[in-house]
């Protein structure tokens, strides 16, 4: 694990960010290379680690999703796709992109669209969230699940997303928060600072991967920081609501 400095401005936007692996290449690098070794592992690990509950937190983000009814939807960081399919089976889009910057996850997506006969409703592109190759306003809906959390720079790849979507269209982004009441609290932390590396190790074969996931989640900008910055960048209505006692929040705002 290795940290940046620690920038002391109050801009939420400045947070100490963490990687992967002890490495001098950059972040989005090591996140890259990580992600590659752990696809094979990563949807059995999330249902494991989670106790499905991950599922859950999905379907709540796709009901945020539906509100206005929406016919192109971007999936940032789409990973395995799992959010892709979900809003194509249930929001009947014309079309959902989900885009990432690993080719294994990408494999595997591909594999389960195949296999659930949505390739004529989904695409899965490779790409960097911080450099959208995607036309501006073009986009109802770009979400994203457990993925902001990984960008080099979220404001850039926040920045994006405002881009590509269209005037009106809503953001919708899922990601894990820091529970603040006891003893959720308490039981959040040793959980995943002790339990979840210790398991994720062993089945992932990536000794770091899920220690990263903890250290990610401690510097995160989550709840009111998150939707500063959603609001610095242009983004209006931004608000958050806690899932799980606040283990995971969803963040939603329109252009
Ligand atoms: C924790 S996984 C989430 C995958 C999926 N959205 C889900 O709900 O399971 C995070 C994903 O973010 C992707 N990612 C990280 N940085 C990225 C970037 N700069 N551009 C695109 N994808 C990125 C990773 O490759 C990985 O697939």
């Amino acid at each position: 694990m290795h940290y940046t400095t620690l920038d002391m401005t109050s801009d939420p936007s400045h947070y100490k960010t963490v990687t992967p692996y002890e490495e001098s290449s950059d972040k989005k690098e090591q996140v890259t290379k990580m992600f590659d070794k752990i696809a094979p592992y990563y949807d059995y690990l999330n249902r494991l680690l989670t106790i499905g509950i991950d599922t859950i937190w999905r379907s709540k983000a796709i009901k945020v999703m539906s509100k206005g009814n929406p016919k192109q939807i971007l999936d940032i960081a789409t990973g395995t796709a799992d959010l892709a399919i979900e809003a194509a089976k249930k929001l009947n889009p014309d079309h959902v992109t989900g885009m990432d910057i690993s080719k294994e996850m990408l494999a595997i997506g591909d594999k389960k669209i195949l296999k659930k006969n949505l390739a004529n409703i989904i695409t899965l592109e490779l790409g960097d969230s911080e450099a959208l190759k995607y036309a501006d306003n073009s986009y109802d809906v770009v979400s994203s699940a457990f993925g902001v959390r990984n960008f080099q720079n979220l404001k850039q790849g926040l920045t994006e997303m405002h881009r590509v979507l269209r005037p009106g269209g809503q953001i919708v982004v899922l990601e894990f928060s820091r529970p603040k009441a006891f003893p959720i609290k308490q039981a959040f932390n040793l959980y995943f600072k002790n339990i979840l590396p210790f398991i994720g190790k062993i089945k992932s074969k990536d000794d770091k991967a899920y220690k990263y996931l903890y250290e990610s989640v401690q510097v995160f900008p989550d709840y009111n920081r998150f939707t500063d910055i959603l609001d610095q960048i242009g983004f209006k209505e931004s608000k958050w609501s806690s899932l799980s006692f606040g283990i995971c929040t969803i963040y939603s705002a329109t252009k």
